[in-house]
């Protein structure tokens, strides 16, 4: 498994309700359903792969009915994998509603994710590696000792703080060479690890903030480079000498964003190695497979591949 894009973190079962309003407290209403693959680290990893970069996705599953489908799902999609398994622990699931505005409501219950160890991740597949990315949905200590791992490897380290979850402290951000938020996990984050950086800002008023406090707010979080994302903004880079709001992609049909984050953050890994680290280049790519993602239902296999992503940039 010597691919240079690897992704350490999460699978869950996707089980995914379509409804036309949110149900209220106590309320049933009628909808449609789909089932599939999903989680975040996995998720990145469909992205990534489908871009045409080889990829390795390492994580962990139950020994059941979910478990046993991805690793067929894996296989047909190219995407080489090192998965823990285990008896008594069930593969992570997600509750998912999404309305018909498209946007979501989302239960997870991790599962097997919070198993594993970083002595599970194999040497040889992180040494390979030149981009290593991590979110927050399985144990915040492995994710922090891959990363240290990776790092010192010689890999660039990723981290996609999503969820933002509590417990999370700054020491979580020591090995992190690109933080990659979306504004809300980055209003949390922010709290969590520098509250006098946010001072009177609270999470909504990132939307408000020009470029020059955006700037500021991301220098505070004392990571090389913070790519925060936007949603149909698109996202913003900022770099120790450089920033810039890289606008989002127009003229797509929305149909559902869940996983948009996902498919940025996979799309940005494969960018990376695309464009020979150049941040900015990769950033935009990634815009561009996040954009054609929520222009499809699902989350894994809502994922662009390497022909149709090539054919929306040279529109
Ligand atoms: P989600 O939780 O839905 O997966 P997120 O909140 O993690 O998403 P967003 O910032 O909403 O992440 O979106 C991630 C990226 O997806 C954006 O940076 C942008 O590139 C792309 N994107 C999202 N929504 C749109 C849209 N309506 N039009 C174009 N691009 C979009
Ligand atoms: O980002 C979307 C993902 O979040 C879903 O696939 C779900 O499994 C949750 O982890």
């Amino acid at each position: 498994m010597n691919n240079p894009v690897v992704i350490v973190g999460s699978y869950n079962q996707d089980l995914t309700w379509y409804c036309s309003e949110f149900p209220q407290p106590g309320e049933t209403i009628f909808g449609s359903f789909v089932t599939g693959p999903g989680g975040k680290g996995s998720n990145q990893a469909v992205a990534a792969v489908r871009t045409g970069v080889g990829t390795t996705f390492v994580g962990a599953v139950g020994k059941d009915v979910f478990g046993d489908g991805v690793k067929v799902f894996y296989d047909l999609e190219g995407l080489e994998y090192q998965l823990m398994e285990y008896d008594d622990i069930p593969t992570g699931n997600a509750g998912i509603f999404v309305s018909s505005s498209g946007e979501n409501e989302i239960i997870v219950a991790l599962g097997a994710n919070l198993a594993f160890k970083s002595k599970d991740v194999r040497e040889e597949t992180l040494s390979h590696a030149q981009i290593v990315v991590c979110q927050n949905e399985i144990d915040l200590d492995t994710t922090r000792q891959v990363l240290r791992r990776a790092r010192s490897l010689g890999a660039t380290t990723v981290l996609n703080p999503a969820p933002m979850i509590p417990g999370f402290r700054s020491e979580y951000l020591k090995d992190v060479d690109i933080l990659i938020p979306n504004e809300t996990e980055f209003a949390e984050l922010i709290k969590a690890t520098r509250p006098e950086a946010l001072g009177s800002f609270q999470s909504a008023d990132i939307r408000d903030m020009d470029e020059d406090e955006l700037q500021k707010l991301c220098r505070s979080a004392e990571v090389p480079t913070v790519i925060l994302t936007l949603g149909s903004k698109g996202c913003f880079v900022s770099t120790a000498d450089s920033y810039r709001t890289i606008p989002g992609c127009r003229g797509i049909e929305v149909v559902d964003t869940t996983g948009a984050g996902d498919a940025f953050v996979g799309g940005f890994a494969s960018g990376m190695v695309q464009f020979d680290k150049n941040i900015y280049k990769a950033a935009s790519y990634a815009n561009a497979v996040a954009a054609l993602s929520v222009t499809q239902p699902g989350t894994a296999p809502s994922m662009p591949h390497k022909e149709e992503i090539e054919n929306f940039i040279n529109r």
